[in-house]
């Protein structure tokens, strides 16, 4: 089967630029502590590997898988958790890797669960960030830390994020025709 092309949306050079940057404030943000580094898979992989890299401080990296009931373009709110983290997170701090915030359901979600699990403290970074898909309860409930790029509400691949399992080795972020929100 032929897979449409992606039309380039953020470059590779521009995620680089910015998840250094992002790396550099986690880093500052965190000034003595060992930081339990979660990656909610499996969208956020790539954007994991790159911003641990850039984090010049202790890090534990933990794991997480999410399925959202819903279709492949949107989810519905309820969350399953099909693998759990290793570890406990209880009096640890915590930053949970993402890829992307659409709705907003799946980290209001993930945050609310692990908050449960008194860590010290909790705090998360996403890539993307689509603030104007958020819906409104969430909005006013749901602080990102750490936000890569503020997008369009538009569909997008690439770097971690796929459409029906493909484009998750793109090493840039592209949007899809035909493909709207
Ligand atoms: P939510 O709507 O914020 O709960 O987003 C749930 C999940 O849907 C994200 O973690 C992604 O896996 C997926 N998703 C949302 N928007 C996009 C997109 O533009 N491209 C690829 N996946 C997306
Ligand atoms: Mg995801």
């Amino acid at each position: 089967m032929e897979l449409q092309k992606p039309a380039p949306f953020i470059s590779a050079d521009q995620i680089a630029v910015r998840v250094r940057e992002l790396g550099e404030k986690i880093t500052a943000d965190y000034p003595n502590q060992k930081i339990t580094v979660i990656c909610i898979l499996k969208g956020s992989v790539i954007f994991f590997s790159d911003l641990i890299r850039m984090i010049d401080r202790p890090i534990e990296c933990e794991f997480m898988c999410l399925s959202s009931y819903g279709n492949q373009m949107q989810s519905s709110g309820e969350v399953k958790v099909t693998l759990d983290l290793k570890n406990p997170i209880e009096g640890k701090h915590v930053l949970v890797v993402e890829d992307i915030v659409d709705s907003g359901l799946t980290l209001h979600y993930t945050l609310n669960q692990l908050r449960l699990r008194r860590p010290a403290s909790l705090r998360c970074a996403s890539l993307l960030y689509k603030p104007q898909a958020v819906k409104p309860e969430i909005k006013s409930e749901l602080v990102i830390d750490y936000v890569g790029f503020e997008i369009p509400s538009r569909f997008v691949v690439g770097y971690g994020l796929d459409y029906a399992e493909n484009y998750r080795g793109l090493p840039f972020v592209g949007t899809l025709d035909n493909v709207e929100e």
